[in-house]
């Protein structure tokens, strides 16, 4: 059935690789631990993950992600962020060499009954909230975890890790404070920084970098586009034109009749839609990238399909291919005008389109 649609994502593990280079060259000396959940982003966890080679380990948020990942990568240090749970969780962790975090007291109290009853595992994780108050423990439950966990790991190093909430804005006072509550954590294994750290060099003591979109070719750092960054995109979102019409002066298209002609217009309809992941709510005036340039998205989107103004760009017709977002229109732009974040776009990206493993070919 795939083989038949107009909708494909291409995935070019080579730029991927290429911006694993570039985060490795960022990292210096620490690790790199490749963030590869939701899908990888959106674009396939088991193809990215056979291709980051160069990476020291992954990171994932939850449990079934790293098991699924275990079946693909049976040797490297896989951290689940958002740790186990239950007694069947510690003990699918521990027989799949998971590394857990463990974010909050009770999940280390649970960590210490079920290491006692199951044994041991992997050593964990502990998260430290130093500000963004999303997971974490504070500094005296993160002591008393440590503590606890001594006798059963002795002479092991602890990695504590933390989470900027503003890493791409590293001027920032809330950044400060993070860096300085994780500073004040003499002698311990760190992991802080993601891609908006990395980039920007606020690496400060980490061991263990945890960059995501930039791998994706993402930028996240405030004001810097990717490709000032050096990053390329992975994922290119392509489809075809599947009818081209001219519609007249006054008359309108798409649901809700919310875009009306004020000129003669060629409208190219192409088969894609928020079904697919494309946002409903893209406005307006988004650009859609066709052989001879952009050109604006008109009306509504719809479930399988969206419509452009081609009326400026002749030569236009019905089959071509053009690009949603990735190469040449990078989904940063694009979700910047629909107040978004390209991570959202890339991880909304729905199973009904294809990942196809390769650069996209033009033509
Ligand atoms: C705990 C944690 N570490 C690292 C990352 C990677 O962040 P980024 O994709 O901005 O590099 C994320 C992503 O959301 C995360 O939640």
């Amino acid at each position: 059935m795939a083989a038949h649609r107009y909708a494909r994502a291409y995935i070019d593990l080579a730029a991927f690789q290429a911006n694993l280079a570039l985060a490795k060259t960022c990292a210096g000396p620490r690790a790199v631990y490749a963030v590869v959940k939701a899908d990888a982003y959106g674009h396939g966890m088991a193809p990215v993950a056979g291709a980051a080679t160069a990476a020291d380990g992954f990171c994932v948020a939850d449990l079934d992600e790293g098991l699924a990942l275990r079946a693909i990568v049976p040797e490297r240090p896989i951290v689940v962020l958002q740790g186990a749970h239950d007694r069947d969780g510690f003990a699918a962790a521990r027989a799949a060499g998971l590394t857990l975090v463990l974010h909050h007291a009770e999940q280390v109290q649970r960590f210490l009954a079920e290491a006692k009853a199951g044994g041991s595992g992997a050593l964990p994780w502990l998260e430290l909230d130093t500000g963004m108050h999303r997971l974490g423990l504070g500094n005296a439950a993160l002591s008393e975890a440590q503590r606890a966990l001594e006798p059963i790991f002795s002479g092991k190093s602890i990695t504590v890790m933390t989470h900027f909430a503003r890493a791409d804005t590293p001027t920032s006072a809330l950044h400060e404070v993070q860096s300085t509550r994780l500073a004040a954590l003499a002698g311990l294994r760190r992991s802080a920084c993601n891609s908006a750290a990395l980039l920007a060099g606020a690496i400060q003591d980490d061991h263990i970098v945890r960059p995501g979109i930039m791998l994706y070719g993402g930028a996240s750092l405030a004001g810097a586009t990717p490709a000032a960054l050096g990053l390329q995109a992975v994922m290119t979102l392509t489809s075809r034109i599947l009818a081209v019409r001219t519609v007249p002066e006054g008359e309108s298209v798409g649901y809700g009749a919310a875009w009306t002609a004020r000129r003669i217009s060629r409208i190219a309809t192409v088969a894609l839609g928020y079904g697919d992941g494309y946002p409903r709510t893209m406005p307006p005036g988004s650009p859609v990238l066709t052989s001879a340039g952009r050109a604006p998205l008109v009306g509504r989107v719809s479930m399988d399909s969206l419509a452009i103004d081609i009326t400026d760009l002749p030569g236009v017709t019905v089959g071509q291919e053009v690009v949603l977002w990735g190469e040449g229109l990078p989904v940063d732009e694009l979700a910047e005008a629909q107040g978004t974040i390209g991570y959202e776009l890339l991880t909304r990206l729905g199973p009904r389109v294809p990942r196809v493993l390769g650069r996209r070919s033009r033509g």
